[in-house]
């Protein structure tokens, strides 16, 4: 395994080798936890730092999950009750952090940059949790290894369709940064409002004939409506987004058998899909979340110790 992996801030700037070295730790422990032998002594006595400046509950607590199944303790950290609403800057919260002892700081910010800015700041690995509009690394990754685990590792030429709010959407970004080379082939589909401009020159096939597009894909990836980031106006109303772009049953009877649901997370229950299709044997939400802790393991183990593979 490489030694280079100092941070994860945004999967533009991660070699394809470190990703693969991510994907395959990430297959041992998912092996190993589901025998029951978690690596409890392979952290102990590193602390991880959850600075969270924007609501979630997936992330952090998969985060948390993650550095406990390996025996690390975890500090978290509530903005609303911390001096960050005295006015301290985010460099003084994360320079007093780390002067705790922390080994390792995750982020999540509204502003995009504001880990990178973080990562200047200190001298331990911070990974990005999700930064505005930017990046969300540790989604784009778990995404990959859940159809690698469905579809198998080359996903060459796999059809995958972004559906619905590419354009404030860091999961896209972080997505296509893996995607692309990797060689799958990315469609779009949402309201033209919702797609970044230049989205041909990222290697996105826009398909303006959404049902079509379903009966042709392999994977369906349903991008929830980030309604606290829109300034509104973007589209008429959530009812008719969902009439044409949202996933229901019928729609879900276009797809062909093997195709993979994926969203995530939250979902806007109605809005891009139904309960009945959160609830579809080829929808993977569930399986996603689960995946994120071992992703996250990995991720952990290859910033703090080096990823040498072995338990304890
Ligand atoms: C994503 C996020 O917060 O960026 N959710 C998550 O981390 N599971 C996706 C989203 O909110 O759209």
């Amino acid at each position: 395994m490489q030694s280079t992996f100092t941070e994860l801030v945004s999967l533009d700037k991660t070699k394809m080798s470190i990703v693969e070295d991510i994907l395959t730790l990430a297959d041992k422990y998912k092996e190993n936890v589901k025998k029951g032998v978690y690596p409890l002594k392979r952290l102990e006595g590193k602390k991880v730092a959850n600075l969270f400046f924007e609501p979630s509950t997936r992330t952090r607590l998969s985060f948390e999950s993650a550095a406990k199944n390996m025996g690390a303790s975890v500090l978290s950290f509530d903005t609303k009750s911390s001096s960050v609403v005295k006015g301290e800057s985010l460099k003084d919260t994360v320079k007093n952090v780390e002067a705790l002892g922390v080994d390792c700081l995750i982020i999540r910010h509204s502003l995009a940059g504001a880990p990178a800015r973080a990562a200047t700041a200190v001298n331990i690995p911070v990974i990005n949790a999700g930064d505005g509009c930017h990046q969300h690394p540790t989604q784009g990754l778990l995404d990959i290894f859940t159809l690698r685990q469905e579809l198998g590792k080359n996903l060459k030429g796999v059809k995958f369709l972004l559906v619905g709010d590419l354009r404030f959407s860091r999961v896209t970004r972080s997505l296509l940064s893996l995607l692309n080379p990797l060689g799958v082939e990315v469609w779009a589909a949402a309201p033209p409002t919702l797609l970044p401009a230049g989205l041909e020159k990222m290697g996105v096939r826009v398909r303006k004939d959404f049902e079509n597009a379903l009966k042709e894909a392999d994977v369906v990836y349903m991008l929830r409506i980030q309604k606290e980031r829109q300034q509104g106006g973007l589209f008429p109303s959530l009812k008719e987004y969902a009439s044409i772009y949202g996933l229901n049953e019928k729609r879900m009877d276009l797809l062909n058998d093997n195709v993979i649901v994926l969203h995530p997370g939250p979902v806007n229950i109605g809005v891009e899909m139904t309960g009945a299709v959160m609830d579809h044997p080829r929808t993977l939400i569930q399986k996603q979340v689960e995946n994120g802790v071992f992703v996250r393991m990995a991720i952990l183990d290859l910033l703090l110790k080096g990823g040498s593979c072995n338990n304890g």
